[in-house]
């Protein structure tokens, strides 16, 4: 973690924000378009946030881009989904690069259609080193899943190591983090959801222990700075107790 970012956090920044991006396809259909123009609104929108969170003081921004619920959508809607990520690859990796912005990838994002892989690779490795914000993308991503996941990974090494009492006993919250797709991650201190619903749809169930939450009605492709803004305001004057008086 960066000295600038342990100075932030005692003034009441946010250090991560998550954010569900919802609202694309309703945006869309409010204006006569098929859903996938609200998906391109919504690549927009995403530019823009991730060029304040710097600004704002902020270190680490997860977005929930497709979710392992979304494959459920017509095969055009999710193509068109993932022809954008290429797009928005393509036209923003100079500029996330030059800001020093480190890209991530959480989910089972092997099962998605191979351009997209290939130009995530690409992001990945192209800022790897970068010391910038660290912007996550939730791709294929389902909190369950990763839970699953973990706890199979973990009973996979404690059975190699034969089931002792001392074994069980090390599968503690810190080991289920570190298997966890967000290893290495601070837990998000503010949870966004655009597009009206309050629900978190699979998303970080595990680290949103005691993230805020803040459900706004403001469709994904109108969220811009000033409604981030307005939610590290909101984040601010929150007391979060953590259990404690
Ligand atoms: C969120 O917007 C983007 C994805 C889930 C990929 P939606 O596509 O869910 O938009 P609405 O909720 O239908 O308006
Ligand atoms: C959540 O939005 C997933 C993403 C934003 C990627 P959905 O639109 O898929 O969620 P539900 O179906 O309304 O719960
Ligand atoms: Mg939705």
């Amino acid at each position: 973690m960066t000295m600038s970012s342990k100075i932030e956090k005692t003034s009441g920044t946010p250090e991560h924000i998550a954010i569900i991006m919802d609202g694309n396809g309703r945006w869309a259909s409010r204006r006569g378009n098929p859903r996938v123009f609200g998906h391109n609104a919504g690549m927009k929108a995403l530019k823009e946030i991730v060029k304040a969170c710097p600004d704002l003081g902020v270190g680490f921004l997860t977005v929930y881009a497709f979710s392992t619920e979304n494959w459920k959508r017509p095969q055009d809607e999710v193509q068109g989904i993932f022809r954008l990520m290429v797009k928005y690859i393509e036209s923003e990796l100079a500029e996330l690069h030059k800001n020093n912005v480190k890209v991530g990838v959480i989910g089972d994002w092997s099962a998605i259609p191979a351009e997209a892989g290939v130009k995530l690779q690409d992001a990945l490795k192209t800022t790897k080193d970068n010391t910038g914000l660290v912007f996550t993308i939730a791709l294929n991503y389902g909190g369950r899943r990763e839970l699953t996941e973990a706890f199979r990974k973990l009973a996979a090494e404690r059975l190699a190591d034969g089931v002792t009492p001392e074994a069980l006993e090390s599968i503690d919250e810190e080991a289920v983090s570190a298997y966890l797709n967000t290893a290495g991650l601070p837990d998000p201190d503010l949870i966004i959801r655009t597009g009206g619903e309050q629900r978190l749809s699979n998303f970080l169930l595990w680290q949103c222990a005691y993230s805020e939450f803040i459900f706004t009605d403001v469709l994904w492709p109108d969220f811009g700075r000033e409604e981030l803004e307005n939610c590290i305001e909101e984040f601010r004057r929150r007391h979060r107790r953590y259990g404690g008086l």
